[in-house]
């Protein structure tokens, strides 16, 4: 929908290769500079629990977020832009890495200062499988490295570390890609799209 958002051929390789790709700087700035008011402004932040069942842990030793789930077409004004780029994204992953994507899960996330952290998983929990692909959007201005929180990706090649830091999406196979996030010192907002599809990728 933007120049700056239009997904790089480097971008379609690198996912089709290793997994995952990230872009630091994907929107302009009319789009961003309102989401993260929008988001930190934004009521009805929950928790939720992980799984069901006797040998389940406590959600909070396993994650620290608050989260809410948004349609797309009721959105709160100051993130529809960035709603309309990720289906735009959705759409061009499908025309260039025939990925067929076709049902959105959107979701808000909150962690609050104070250490919150989610523990390593993949996406495809019990009871999301057909999760194919995830696209996170981070909506933190004036990240610092002391605030932690950075999105750790597990790939055979290694950890690769993220700052949840404005205006950077990253995108990664939900099924392929472990991933944690760090304790997180500030608090820390994040728009997730998850996507699923009938196509092998
Ligand atoms: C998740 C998740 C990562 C992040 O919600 O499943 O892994 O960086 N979030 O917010
Ligand atoms: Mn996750």
């Amino acid at each position: 929908m933007t120049a700056t958002a239009a997904l790089r051929p480097a971008e379609v390789d690198q996912l089709g290769a290793v997994g995952w790709f990230e872009r630091s700087d994907w929107l302009e700035a009319a789009i961003f500079l309102r989401a993260s008011g929008a988001a930190s402004g934004h009521p009805g932040y929950s928790s939720t629990d992980v799984g069901r069942g006797a040998h389940v842990p406590q959600r909070s030793a396993v994650r620290g977020d608050e989260r809410v789930w948004l349609e797309a077409d009721s959105a709160p004004v100051g993130l529809q832009g960035i709603v309309l780029a990720l289906d735009s994204l959705r759409l061009e992953l499908n025309r260039e890495a025939g990925l067929g994507l076709h049902r959105t899960e959107l979701q808000l996330a909150r962690y609050r200062a104070g250490h919150a952290h989610y523990q390593r998983h993949t996406d495809s929990l019990r009871g999301r499988a057909g999760r194919r692909v995830t696209a996170i959007y981070y909506l933190n201005d004036h990240w610092l490295p002391q605030h932690g929180g950075c999105l750790r990706l597990h790939l055979p090649s290694g950890a690769v570390d993220l700052s949840p830091r404005l205006n950077r999406l990253v995108v990664f196979l939900s099924e392929q890609v472990e991933h944690e996030v760090l304790a997180s010192r500030a608090n820390r907002y994040a728009l997730t799209a998850w996507w699923s599809g009938s196509a092998v990728c």
